[in-house]
């Protein structure tokens, strides 16, 4: 990929631009970004990661790669401004439960858009993306676009049908994941410790949890096994767990977080 534009500067476009400056393989003059009206985040985007900040989607007519960064209810409205400049530059779509087929619809037919649930660790190399690409998309331009997402994070291809669900549990886990860890930390601060002090160890636990899964290719059960002794700290906050139905919530909340998905889809690619 020679030059990419983004369009959209919020949150999720920053730590996809962060993670790619990071990574080195585009120089950052070559990313050009748009928004629909704040110019100062645009200026301020540029000065922190270098990027060149459009001043018209028009810039999008010579970029190999488009990341569609806007929200999902922007983003039929942000196809129509595009239409004009697309030739044979692939679209990689962040949003939550926009179909593809939708996409190609508001673009009059365009071949190359590829559909990614990225989350935001994109931003520090450790992502989560998950993608699917219609049959429309030549496997070179595929292959281009995985090896690119790959410095960002593990990438695993998936059905278009799945992508509602991993928005619900890796687009939107650091949410999840973080809401633990706010009332472990509040739990922390009851016991006495500093919110500060309490972070340091509530992150470093997460970042171990997580290598530990990885590398004994443990399941998340079985490392909870392992580390429950009868009787014990960890059996005892479990029981309360269970006796609070938490983890009937944390079901209830991806099944909810996954329909939320496809509503979107439905709400804001409604045609009239
Ligand atoms: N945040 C996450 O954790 C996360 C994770 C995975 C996927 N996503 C997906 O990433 C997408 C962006 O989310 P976000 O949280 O980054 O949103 P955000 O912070 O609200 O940013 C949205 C950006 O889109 C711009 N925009 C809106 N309409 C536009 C148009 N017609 N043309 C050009 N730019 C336009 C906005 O510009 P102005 O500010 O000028 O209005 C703003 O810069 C969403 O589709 C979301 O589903 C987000």
């Amino acid at each position: 990929m020679k030059r990419l534009f983004v369009l959209g500067a919020g949150s999720m476009a920053e730590s996809f631009i962060k993670g790619i400056v990071e990574e080195g393989v585009i120089d950052p003059r070559d990313i050009f970004v748009s928004n629909r009206s704040r110019r100062e985040r645009l200026l301020e985007l540029s000065e922190w990661y270098g990027i060149t900040p459009a001043d018209s989607v028009a810039r999008a007519a010579d970029a190999d790669l488009i990341i569609l960064a806007v929200k999902p209810y922007d983003m039929m409205e942000a196809l129509k401004q595009l239409r004009p400049h697309l030739s044979d530059q692939v679209l990689l779509s962040f949003a939550a439960g926009i179909p593809i087929e939708a996409m190609q619809r508001a673009t009059g037919g365009h071949p190359y858009i590829i559909r990614t649930m990225p989350n935001v660790p994109v931003a520090v190399g450790m992502g989560a993306i998950a993608l699917s690409a219609p049959s429309t998309v030549p496997r070179d331009k595929l292959r281009r676009v995985v090896e690119m997402l790959a410095g960002l994070g593990q990438v695993v291809e998936i059905e278009e049908g799945l992508m509602d669900a991993a928005t619900a549990f890796s687009g939107s886990g650091p949410g999840f994941i973080s809401y633990l860890l706010e009332a472990m930390e509040q739990a922390a601060v009851e016991l006495g410790f500093a919110p500060e002090l309490a972070r340091k160890l509530l992150v470093q636990t997460v970042i171990g949890t997580a290598h530990v899964l990885r590398e004994w290719d443990l399941s998340p059960s079985e490392l909870r096994r392992r580390v429950t002794s009868p009787n014990g700290t960890t059996h005892a906050g479990v029981e309360v767990m269970q006796s609070q139905g938490v983890y009937q919530a944390i079901v209830e909340a991806v099944r909810r977080a996954a329909v939320r998905a496809e509503e979107m889809g439905r709400e804001y690619t409604r045609e009239g």
